[in-house]
């Protein structure tokens, strides 16, 4: 079974008129106004497909989320039962501040077939399409940078390595210089920053440290059909995080999952600039018309590429 390639252009169009709908908050210094524009937008616009489709990642639980929370029901029941992570607005803060890098993103698989991942941080390791075993998370940074180096066949102080700008960083930061590794730091936005190791022209090897959870499932949705290496392993900090998890189903807490473990079979994964960043450009409004640009995989189909569209404003 796969999904019908028909639902690109629809997964895709969600994406882009949340981007659309939160690019009119860029710059006004409001994350919670962007997230819920582009939440609102991405379940309006979701309901529309005909499908049968459940949030496996969403906004957060029924509780703190009325939009796309996790086990709602969207699209019009008649098509194909689907799981669907979505991540109206990954990075608010570039959005609220207009820095580069704000996505509307949603990752969509058959049913049962995407991880459903708890809201706490993921350690994380991507790689390109290097052997699997080269990079592991149970390994040292040397033993990772060293293999990758060996794969790549270029010296370590030519591997670039991207990670979040956080204290909790600081260890690791520490080693990529004892090793001279030249580090691409990101402020946030860390699906793109995984994402960065799909292509050489990005320039970057290696990405690695601690994000999102849900974030490190949509980026492995895309670098499933990128062929590239992920591997992630969630950390608890509270209690309440290690209770929600089991709710989950998760019952081995420090279980390292693989690519296979978070993705199975056939995926589309939709990312659309909000404001431009390395893998899209942003939402550009002139008059009635706005160009997006949208980054989507399509496993079955081998599709990987950006779509650029131009589309009417609708000033209803
Ligand atoms: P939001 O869009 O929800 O603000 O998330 C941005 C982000 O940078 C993610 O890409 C990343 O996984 C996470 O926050 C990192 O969390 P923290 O800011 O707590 O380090």
């Amino acid at each position: 079974m796969s999904i019908h390639i028909k639902f690109i252009n629809q997964f895709a169009n969600v994406t882009i008129k949340a981007a659309l709908a939160a690019s009119y908050l860029i710059g006004k210094k409001d994350k919670i106004a962007a997230d819920k524009a582009a939440t609102d937008s991405m379940r309006n616009e979701l309901n529309k497909i005909d499908m049968d489709a459940k949030v496996v990642i969403g906004e957060g639980e029924l509780d703190e989320a009325p939009m796309l929370h996790i086990g709602e029901k969207l699209g019009t029941r008649n098509g194909p039962i689907l799981d669907i992570a979505v991540d109206p607005l990954e990075g608010t803060n570039f959005v609220a501040n207009n820095l580069p890098g704000g996505l509307s993103v949603i990752a969509v698989s058959e049913e049962n077939n995407l991880f459903n991942a708890p809201e706490t941080y993921m350690d994380k390791i991507a790689v390109g399409a290097v052997e699997s075993g080269t990079v592991d998370l149970d390994y040292s940074i040397k033993k990772n940078l060293s293999n990758l180096a060996d794969a790549k066949n270029k010296d370590i102080s030519k591997i670039t390595a991207c990670i979040l700008d956080r204290p909790r960083h600081k260890k690791i930061i520490e080693e990529l210089k004892l090793l001279k590794v030249n580090i691409k730091f990101i402020t946030d936005g860390d699906v793109a920053g995984a994402l960065l190791v799909s292509n050489d022209k990005y320039k970057v090897d290696i990405f690695m440290g601690i994000g999102g959870g849900p974030e490190g499932v949509l980026a492995a949705a895309a670098l499933d059909t990128l062929k590239c290496q992920f591997q992630g392993r969630f950390i608890f900090k509270k209690e309440n995080d290690i209770l929600r998890a089991k709710k989950m189903g998760i019952t081995e807490l420090n279980r390292k999952y693989n690519i296979k473990d978070i993705i199975k079979g056939d995926s589309i994964f939709c990312a659309t600039g909000i404001t431009s960043g390395d893998i899209v450009k942003g939402i550009n409004i002139n008059n009635d018309d706005y160009i997006s640009e949208t980054f989507v995989t399509h496993k079955s189909t081998n599709t990987k590429k950006v779509y650029l569209q131009k589309n009417k404003i609708n000033r209803d």
